[in-house]
């Protein structure tokens, strides 16, 4: 095992009595279990496709070396099925594009839908983006980063853990290299209020809504969003 040489993560750490140090996460803790169908793609794909949990806690952490190859870098968090991550990576050859899921279930299946599609272009890291956007990445390192659908948190109790907050759109913009653009989309109307405030609040941001990305394939909770009759908006920031 790597010395540890990085803070730890959510859900990593235990305190002295063993109970588990309770970080806020910006997603819920859901079933891992695998269906027969996504055991056998994680078995067929982890260990190309899956970038190991022990690698990012190293000082090293070089992400090219889990591509095979340097080129520009684009960030999806919270890549989910991972039905957008397979079409837009097929459409970009030329980046690699890292995905961000904790949820295991989504990265076997995700892994379906990278053999489906035969991409060869994307690695996921089943970490929380947010730290890893801290961590991982150095100032104005990533190509493009994308959002797309994130956990809504309802309850106004819960906005703290929406994932687009001051605190993180500073960090996530600080990596982003100059011009490089943010997309994000969400079909619940007041987290779109959430997201233009704080990014138009962002000094080093410059954008807003969008119509929607005609390149970005319709997902599970884009259906789910229509089907329910909530308007779907999407957002293009780029770094100044
Ligand atoms: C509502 S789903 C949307 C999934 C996908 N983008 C889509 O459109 O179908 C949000 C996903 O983000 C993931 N997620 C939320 N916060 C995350 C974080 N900090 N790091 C990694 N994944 C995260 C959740 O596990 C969940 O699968």
């Amino acid at each position: 095992m790597p010395e540890k040489v990085r803070p730890a993560r959510p859900g990593t750490e235990f305190m002295d009595d063993g109970r588990r140090l309770q970080v806020l996460t910006t997603y819920a803790r859901r079933g891992s279990r695998l269906n027969p169908t996504q055991q056998a793609a994680w078995d067929r794909n982890a260990g190309r496709w899956l970038v190991p949990e022990a690698a990012v806690d190293e000082k090293t952490f070089d992400v090219d070396r889990f591509f095979g190859r340097q080129a520009p870098l684009v960030v999806e968090i919270g890549s989910g099925n991972g039905e957008a991550v397979a079409a837009l990576a097929a459409a970009r050859p030329e980046a690699n594009v890292l995905a961000f899921e904790v949820w295991r279930p989504g990265v076997a299946s995700t892994f379906l839908h990278l053999e489906e599609t035969g991409v060869a272009n994307v690695r996921l890291v089943s970490v929380d983006a947010v730290w890893s956007m801290e961590n991982l990445f150095d100032a104005g390192q990533l190509a493009e980063l994308w959002t797309f659908f994130p956990d809504p948190w309802h309850k106004k109790r819960h906005h703290k853990r929406r994932l687009v907050t001051p605190a993180f759109a500073t960090l996530a913009a600080s990596r982003l290299a100059p011009g490089a653009a943010w997309r994000l989309a969400t079909d619940w109307p007041d987290y779109a209020e959430q997201i233009e405030s704080v990014l138009d609040a962002e000094p080093q941001l410059e954008g807003g809504r969008t119509p929607r990305w005609d390149q970005r394939p319709v997902t599970k909770f884009e259906r789910r969003g229509v089907a329910e009759g909530r308007p779907i908006q999407d957002f293009c920031y780029r770094r100044v």
